[in-house]
């Protein structure tokens, strides 16, 4: 028998078919447009994602008989509003996880809830990331569009709807969208009401690994699967990562350099940041909850990067037939620690963690006539590894602080930025035996579903196992830490600028 596991991601659909220890049979993935309509804005069409997720799991299928898929698990970039009329039509293009207009509406939340009791109840202070914020801004800004709004879902739980007809989330993702009262894993009705929001437009909260619905047989003959087959919960694309790389206990942590970049904590009491730095969300193991700090812009800086300024290093790499990045990171790895003191700050879509400051912008501080393009991408792996260091020393100060790190998404490939973590971070890096995260996660909460395995923690015991660690350099430790001081006194120095920039 074989799952799959369907992570509905920022630039691309990923879609992996999994036998039932975990092995991956075939995967298929699927780009699309992210929109950014104005500076700081960030959009996707949800039919890009329903085309995306029939193409790749028509394609992993092709060579097996439909029967033997006995469950599916979806995952997805959390947060992204997806609103739908009463005829189940999409009524805007989603706004997303990185999209920083709602600064205003966070401040209006936070005013009519106080912000102490909106942290109580959602375990997190307003973030403009988060969906509460979104649906503000559509109530205040597009009121007709608001008034035809019948339902309300986050991108993978607009995929459940296609592929099962059910209204349905769960609690890992439910909890960014600030409407959960995540402690009792369940709507908060205090929080629906101060935002006139109905409880009717949400869908039905379920645990990650229980079934939400079976597919409907117009979408097995646009996907070519067999109807009736279980969809559950599934999990954000963080929760979900956490399932595949055995992070479901106290003490285990993980960060990703995708995109975005988390340092994630799985923790079985809930333990809630006063101060709102780092998010606590409802995880994927039943009953158990997380700690997670987010930078905006991970992977994302360096994509910026090669996009904007590394036409020279694409060029070779089409040459001799490599990855660009291979080339950059290799002329990064030339560069001292510390990039001949050239530091940057990774705030391109404004940051989560620890500043909570959507005007926020990227730097580079120290820049000299000595710097080359090759200082400037060492100086942007190294403010990306700081600024997850960030997060690390909030856990830290929340007495969660975990003694070695799991790494994922495309950073985690990089042998190079694996040691330059495990430095940064003075801890051990580990890779887990498989790339998939949050598609192996997903397909682990769907084995649980249909069956397979009892519960989450065995599942993740039989199919996942270490593949290596990376030990850090005392040394370099040291070296790294000099410089991290002075770049956590930047944004202090740098934030007025910000916002004066952003009001311009
Ligand atoms: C988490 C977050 C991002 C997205 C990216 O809070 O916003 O990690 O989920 O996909």
């Amino acid at each position: 028998m074989y799952t799959l596991g369907i992570d509905i991601g920022t630039s691309g659909t990923k879609t992996v078919l999994f036998d039932r220890c975990g092995r991956k049979i075939a995967s298929a993935t699927a780009e699309y447009p992210l929109y950014q309509p104005q500076n700081g804005w960030a959009e996707q069409n949800p039919a890009d994602w329903w085309d995306a997720v029939c193409q790749t799991v028509r394609t992993v299928t092709e060579n097996i008989a439909p029967e033997e898929i006995s469950g599916i698990g979806l995952s997805g970039q959390m947060h992204g509003l997806v609103m739908l009329d009463a005829q189940d039509r999409v009524l805007r293009p989603a706004i997303l996880w990185c999209d920083g207009r709602t600064g205003a509406e966070c401040a209006e939340i936070e005013r009519r809830l106080t912000r102490e009791r909106l942290i109580a109840v959602t375990a997190n202070p307003a973030l403009a990331g988060f969906t509460a914020s979104k649906i503000l801004w559509v109530q205040k800004n597009e009121p007709e569009i608001w008034a035809k709004c019948r339902r309300i879902l986050l991108p993978k739980d607009y995929i459940r709807f296609m592929l099962t007809g059910e209204y349905a989330t769960e609690v890992s993702d439910a909890s960014g969208m600030q409407l959960l009262d995540v402690p009792g894993r369940c709507w908060a009705q205090e929080v629906l009401d101060a935002l006139d929001i109905r409880e009717n437009q949400l869908g039905k909260v379920y645990e990650s690994p229980q079934i939400t619905g079976c597919v409907t047989p117009q979408a097995a003959a646009l996907c070519r699967l067999k109807a009736g087959i279980p969809v559950v919960g599934g999990a954000g694309d963080n929760a979900a990562a956490a399932v595949g790389l055995g992070v479901v206990r106290d003490g285990r942590a993980f960060t990703t350099v995708g995109t975005s970049g988390v340092v994630f904590a799985h923790t079985d009491r809930i333990s809630i940041d006063p101060a709102g730095r780092v998010h606590t969300f409802c995880c994927a193991v039943p009953g158990s909850w997380h700690v997670m700090g987010v930078t905006q812009a991970a992977g994302l800086s360096l994509r910026w990067m090669r996009d904007t300024f590394c036409d020279a290093e694409r060029d070779a790499a089409e040459k001799r037939g490599c990855d660009p990045y291979d080339i950059m990171t290799a002329e990064a790895a030339a560069c001292p620690v510390g990039a001949e003191r050239l530091l940057y700050l990774p705030y391109l879509m404004g940051e989560r963690t620890p500043h909570l400051d959507p005007m926020a912008r990227g730097a580079f501080v120290g820049l000299s006539a000595v710097h080359t393009r090759a200082h400037m991408i060492r100086a942007v792996m190294e403010g990306v590894s700081y600024s997850l260091y960030d997060c690390v020393e909030i856990l830290r100060g929340m007495h969660a602080l975990p003694q070695e790190m799991q790494v994922c998404g495309g950073g985690g490939k990089s042998a190079f930025w694996r040691q330059m973590l495990a430095d940064v971070f003075g801890m051990p890096v580990i890779r887990s035996s498989s790339d998939e995260g949050p598609a192996l996660g997903a397909a682990i909460l769907a084995m649980v579903g249909a069956g397979i395995y009892p519960d989450v923690r065995t599942a993740c015991d039989s199919v996942i196992a270490e593949r290596d660690r990376t030990l850090p350099d005392a040394a370099a430790h040291t070296e790294y830490r000099k410089f991290y001081e002075i770049y956590t006194s930047l944004y202090g120095s740098l934030k007025d600028g910000f916002a004066r920039l952003g009001n311009c």
